[in-house]
């Protein structure tokens, strides 16, 4: 029998306990045993940033860790994000300014953008390209996923400002 260890931890504002094999990658976890299969695995080895989600607010690479690393700690995903009927402001730019084609890499980037566009409301171009420069996209080009971040800090202020 494999051996497994109890982990206890919160994804979206749920509480989880779950025994796993120690070996167990978060990405696997997140989307084998939870279901939340919006964390897409790309490279699995920390190149692509596909699998980025929010460790305790700070994004990482969940195919780089263990699922038992993230016991006791916060996990936010893609599907934590926004709903459908209200979306966060980067997905909605996303969709808006022709961020995404195939969509396999858009969690990933839109993870990674959330506490950079907390940290930093008003982006230039090269720090935009500067803060996605982990993720790859092997179809937009990058230029509209640009776009969609001026959009989506454009968004953020005037409704700070409301
Ligand atoms: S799947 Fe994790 S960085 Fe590529
Ligand atoms: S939209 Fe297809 S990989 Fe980025």
């Amino acid at each position: 029998m494999n051996h497994t260890i109890n982990v206890g931890l919160t994804v979206n504002n749920i509480q989880y306990e779950r025994n796993v094999e120690p070996r167990m990658l978060l990405s696997d976890f997140l989307r084998h045993e939870l279901g939340l299969t919006g964390t897409h695995v790309g490279c699995e080895h920390g190149v692509c940033g596909a699998c980025s989600v929010l460790f305790d607010g700070q994004p990482v690479r969940s195919c780089l860790m263990f699922a038992v690393q993230a016991n006791g700690h916060e996990i936010l995903t893609i599907e934590g994000l926004g709903t459908i009927d209200n979306l966060h402001p980067l997905q909605e730019s996303f969709i808006e300014a022709h961020g995404l084609q195939c969509g396999y890499c858009t969690p990933g980037f839109i993870m990674t953008l959330v506490p950079f566009l907390e940290k930093n409301p008003h982006p230039d171009e090269q720090e935009i390209r500067q803060a996605i420069s982990g993720n790859i996209c092997r179809c937009t080009g990058y230029q509209h996923i640009v776009d969609a971040v001026k959009l989506a800090a454009e968004k953020m202020s005037s409704a700070q400002s409301e």
